[in-house]
């Protein structure tokens, strides 16, 4: 039977722009957020839950077998981000529990990060930035500081889906890089846009000056960026990855810039989260690392927010889940 609006219990996990909840608020269900600048714990979370009918949460939360079995009564879990690595999505859909999450509205966003990074890579920035801090800018030095330029380079993607698209268009635009791609399946519609051509994984390996990392954490992409994989890199390649950190293996990735087997690498999510500040890739000069901020913009942000309200609003308003990763759940509902 269907609930009535004032019935809807809704848990929000984290500090959410406001948006969202407005939305849900207005449509009359009742919302509670919790309001610490911490995840909460899994057991904080189980609790919480099992006083309400659906949960807003993101990638910080581990919405595992036994978290989901704790809590199997949820109508529906909608998710912060466009990746959903944090939920095991097939226990979900076995337990029915409809899945939503926030593609499209933060491609931009993470796009520019990327676009960021292997400039900032490229022209060692984050490193010459800290140099001045530490009063080491001297004089101009005719042979010093010495970055490399993109132009007509080549960019390998390794994920062509919206995020991949957005960091392609930036470098064809701004450097005229050359586009080649690895992917489960051709984009023909990039092809088409951007001129793009579809490789194997050696072949993007091989070919790229700058490779960036864009595709979902799962059992085929995890750790795949590893020694072997760098050895078969340009030694001039720069590494970019605003995907998942466990998509690379951080120690060989060291390894790699260490022994000069790659030019260089720009992180924006790292291999565990947080980075610890004594990790060396922290001091190298040819690496800049972010704490995880693609979709960082107010405006992506305010977007995220109303898109996983408005999972959960379509939901109970008409069994439709605007973004929903296992649609097969609405139809057994
Ligand atoms: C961020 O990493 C996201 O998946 O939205």
């Amino acid at each position: 039977m269907r609930k009535r609006p004032e019935e809807i219990k809704v848990l929000v996990s984290r500090i959410y722009p406001e948006i969202g909840i407005e939305l849900m608020q207005k449509e009359g269900f009742k919302v509670t957020a919790w309001n610490k600048d911490r995840p909460m714990t899994q057991q904080e979370l189980i609790e919480a839950a099992r006083k309400n009918n659906a949960l807003l949460c993101t990638m910080t939360e581990n919405i595992d077998k036994f978290f989901l079995n704790e809590c199997k009564h949820l109508d529906i879990i909608s998710q912060y981000a466009v990746g959903f690595d944090n939920i095991d999505i097939s226990e979900a859909t076995r337990l029915g529990i409809p899945v939503g999450f926030t593609p499209d509205v933060l491609s931009e966003a993470t796009a520019d990060v990327a676009f960021g990074l292997m400039i900032a890579v490229s022209r060692k920035m984050f490193y010459l930035h800290k140099t001045i801090s530490k009063g080491q800018w001297t004089y101009f030095r005719p042979t010093a500081n010495l970055g490399i330029e993109l132009k007509n380079k080549t960019l390998g993607v390794f994920g062509l889906g919206r995020i991949g698209v957005e960091m392609a268009k930036r470098c064809k635009g701004a450097y005229n890089m050359k586009i080649i791609y690895c992917n489960r399946k051709q984009n023909k519609i990039a092809e088409k846009l951007l001129d793009a051509r579809l490789v194997g994984f050696d072949d993007l390996l091989k070919q790229s000056d700058v490779i960036s990392v864009h595709c979902t954490l799962n059992n085929e992409t995890k750790g795949l960026f590893n020694k072997a994989a760098f050895n078969k890199m340009k030694q001039s390649a720069i590494f970019i990855n605003t995907s998942r950190g466990m998509v690379h293996n951080e120690q060989d990735l060291t390894e790699a810039l260490r022994n000069g087997n790659i030019w260089g690498a720009g992180l924006d999510v790292t291999n565990p989260e947080p980075m610890q500040p004594d990790n060396p890739l922290l001091s190298m000069e040819n690496v800049a690392v972010l704490p995880h901020i693609g979709s960082a913009t107010v405006e992506t942000r305010d977007k995220m927010s109303k898109l996983a309200a408005e999972n959960i609003i379509g939901f109970y308003k008409n069994k439709r889940v605007p973004c929903i990763v296992n649609p097969e759940t609405l139809t057994s509902k």
